[in-house]
């Protein structure tokens, strides 16, 4: 059974007729921009926000006509994958490396729907090592700083180079204390200067698409 591909569809049910659309990154999202493909060829009415060039590319090749902040004061929904998600629906993401714009759409959602397989559940967050975006001006500093609050820093590499984001930024993929609070670790590591953004998403995901026993599951937030 292909879980991806299940949550991936189902996510793709809750677009609507004139919404707009933010589009997540990744390989269970891969599932949805083909499903909005199909039903935009059938018809639906829908503009995405990518949160990724490969997203974008995605789109283009799927058919999903796409605008951008310019246009849109706001995001009616976004779906996205994670790396981890905990018992609150906190979620670690990043390890694409579209963090920033990923939080950047989920935060001007209305709703954000995460969709993930049965691999990315944990207890406590953590077994991920957490992507966070920095500035290549000084990363060195930056990776000290980040270690002296606890976390184990190791830069992203790709073909012997540091990895680039879309934004022209580093990560560094940290090890997280055993004993972080999320939401005050969230806060705390963009405090430091030469920090864009870390892929900690607390209290932001309203639905979670999962799946047990063969069948997707809606975990919505608990107000
Ligand atoms: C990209 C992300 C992805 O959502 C996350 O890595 C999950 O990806 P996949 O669906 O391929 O497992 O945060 O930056």
């Amino acid at each position: 059974m292909n879980e991806k591909k299940l949550v991936g569809e189902k996510a793709a049910e809750f677009v609507k007729d004139g919404m707009i659309v933010g589009l997540g990154t990744g390989s269970t999202v891969y599932y949805t921009l083909e499903k909005l493909g199909q039903l935009v060829k059938e018809g639906l009415q829908m503009k995405g926000i990518p949160t990724s060039a490969a997203t974008e590319k995605l789109a283009h090749e799927f058919g999903i006509p796409l605008t951008s902040f310019l246009e849109a004061a706001y995001i009616d929904v976004a779906i996205d994958g994670a790396d981890e998600v905990d018992a609150h629906l906190n979620l670690i993401k990043g390890g694409g490396g579209a963090l920033l714009r990923e939080k950047i759409i989920a935060s001007a959602a209305k709703k954000f729907i995460v969709i993930v397989d049965s691999s990315k559940i944990s207890e406590k967050l953590g077994s991920f090592l957490l992507p966070v975006e920095v500035i290549p001006f000084g990363y060195e500093m930056t990776a000290k700083q980040i270690h002296s609050i606890g976390c184990v820093p190791k830069l992203r590499v790709a073909d012997g180079k540091p990895y680039i984001t879309d934004n022209h930024n580093y990560i560094f993929d940290c090890k997280i204390p055993e004993d972080s609070q999320p939401k005050n670790l969230e806060t705390v590591l963009n405090m430091i200067p030469g920090v864009v953004e870390n892929g900690l998403f607390t209290n932001m995901a309203d639905v979670v698409i999962r799946v047990t026993n063969e069948k997707t599951v809606l975990i919505e937030k608990k107000i």
